[in-house]
């Protein structure tokens, strides 16, 4: 812990204690996390006086140049510092009201400042004054609790939990990240307190559920989500999918746990976010669409295309953004069954080449999740299902070698299909654009322009168009 301390900006922190007589510490998560041997850039200092004042006498030391970013209204102040982002509070005291998070704040020691924190390992404190330098300060045991791996509250979990409900979330993603234990009296006051998430908005939701995307397994956050009711508030489509059913004796498997177990294993080969929301979100439809038909079982029929269309209301709600992001997750969702099917029947070129043209440079992607979504507890079926996406592989190179068609437009757009026939844009160019492109990736056509164009003349023409005359 020494050599972390060992920071120039903890020496000038030091320097101003000194010059100003005054008390400064680290805190919080820095603190935690060089314990944990875990690597941070956020510093966090407190000081029992004006933040503000402090951190410009610091920011001063350091480099007259620096730029101090002031929120008076927080009484906070923060600076950049080569890779260090530095923040600084004086020690406070904070009342919540009920219906707010926006707390009633008054000048406080640093004890007050500690107990208005999350939990015990995130209210540690280390004295920065050079006569006290390095000296930790631990009234709630926060150091027995990182050693036992347990999140727990300084004060009375209801107390905290109501005061800012996004440390809720907090603690579950803490605990998912750090593979700690939610102490069982907290975990009892977040399901006791709920309802109270819904004062915070989806940004900062959002945020912790991404944090709890990110872990190696997020089943461990999200199945506590759903047995503490978090879920059933901040994802109701998710919550959802928990639970069997049983028609005559006949149950399904639970989708939420399915969803689950392909989410962790796509975090196995992934780090990219927007591949693990579409493990998450693959099923997503399977609520609405589950049917018991007497002489099939249970099905999910369209799920993958129901699903893909109940995406964007789901992210406009969650916050999530609503670019070409959400565009790949519709797309991966759609496509989800489609390499099944590949594997299982005697496989056509065309469906082939079609999936192809569909997935465009995602297809590795798809396969990924597709080789995640398998999930049979049966070693040797697991063994035969990834075999046969290997070979769907094989044959999606082969015709991807020989016909070029990842990324591929057809050769006349739907501007020349208007040009030639002088019309302006309406249903007719659709057809016949759809008409090209069918022809070509079914093999009916040869992939050219020339053929390309002589189906166009005669599909134009068994729908009344005539080619205009150029010149
Ligand atoms: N904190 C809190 N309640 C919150 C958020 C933060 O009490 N809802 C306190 C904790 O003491 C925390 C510190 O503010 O350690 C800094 O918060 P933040 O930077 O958000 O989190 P870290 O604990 O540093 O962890 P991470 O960076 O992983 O979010």
């Amino acid at each position: 812990m020494e050599k972390q301390l060992q920071h120039i900006v903890f020496e000038k922190v030091g320097e101003v204690c000194r010059n100003q007589n005054q008390e400064a510490y680290v805190i919080g998560g820095f603190v935690r996390d060089i314990l944990l041997q875990r690597q941070s850039n956020d510093i966090d200092i407190v000081t029992l006086g004006s933040g503000i004042d402090f951190a410009q006498k610091v920011a001063l030391l350091l480099d007259p140049k620096i730029k101090v970013s002031v929120f008076k209204n927080f009484g906070t102040a923060m600076f950049r510092y080569r890779d260090w982002e530095v923040e600084f509070v004086g020690a406070r005291k904070e009342s919540y009201q009920r219906d707010s998070r926006k707390p009633i704040v008054e000048d406080g020691t640093l004890e007050d400042d500690q107990k208005r924190r999350d939990f015990t390992i995130n209210a540690l404190a280390i004295n920065l004054h050079p006569d006290h330098f390095g000296e930790l300060v631990d009234p709630f045991n926060g150091i027995q609790d990182l050693h036992d791996k347990i999140i727990r509250t300084p004060l009375n979990p209801d107390t905290t939990y109501s005061d800012d409900p996004l440390r809720m979330l907090r603690a579950i993603r803490f605990a998912n990240q750090l593979g700690f234990t939610i102490e069982d009296q907290s975990l009892i006051a977040i399901e006791r307190n709920k309802e109270r998430i819904a004062i915070i908005s989806y940004e900062r939701i959002i945020e912790e559920l991404n944090k709890i995307m990110m872990c190696p397994k997020p089943s461990i956050g999200f199945k506590l989500l759903q047995t503490t009711g978090l879920l059933k508030i901040v994802f109701p489509e998710l919550d959802a999918m928990t639970g069997v059913d049983e028609v005559k004796g006949h149950k399904h498997k639970d989708n939420f746990l399915h969803t689950l177990q392909v989410l962790d294993n796509i975090c196995l080969t992934t780090d990219n976010l927007w591949l693990r929301w579409s493990a998450l979100l693959h099923d997503i439809a399977k609520p609405r669409t589950k049917k018991y038909i007497e002489s099939q079982g249970w099905t999910f029929h369209g799920h993958e295309f129901i699903g893909s269309k109940m995406i964007p209301a789901i992210f406009r709600a969650m916050k999530l953004p609503l670019n070409e992001k959400m565009k790949y997750v519709q797309k991966m969702v759609s496509l989800h069954m489609r390499p099944i099917v590949l594997s299982q029947e005697i496989v056509t070129d065309s469906a082939v080449r079609r999936l192809l043209y569909d997935a465009g440079d995602d297809i590795d992607d798809l396969l990924v999740l597709c080789d995640a979504d398998i999930t049979s507890k049966n070693p040797d079926k697991v063994a035969r299902y990834l075999e046969n996406y290997q070979l769907v592989r094989l044959k999606l190179k082969e015709v991807e070698e020989k016909d070029k068609l990842r990324n591929w437009q057809p050769p006349v757009s739907g501007e020349e299909i208007m040009q030639v026939f002088g019309i302006t844009p309406c249903r007719q160019v659709g057809i016949i654009k759809d008409a090209i492109r069918d022809a070509i990736l079914d093999g009916e056509i040869e992939n050219n322009y020339s053929s390309a164009y002589q189906l166009m003349l005669e599909k134009g023409e068994k729908l009344g168009l005539n080619p205009v005359n150029k010149g």
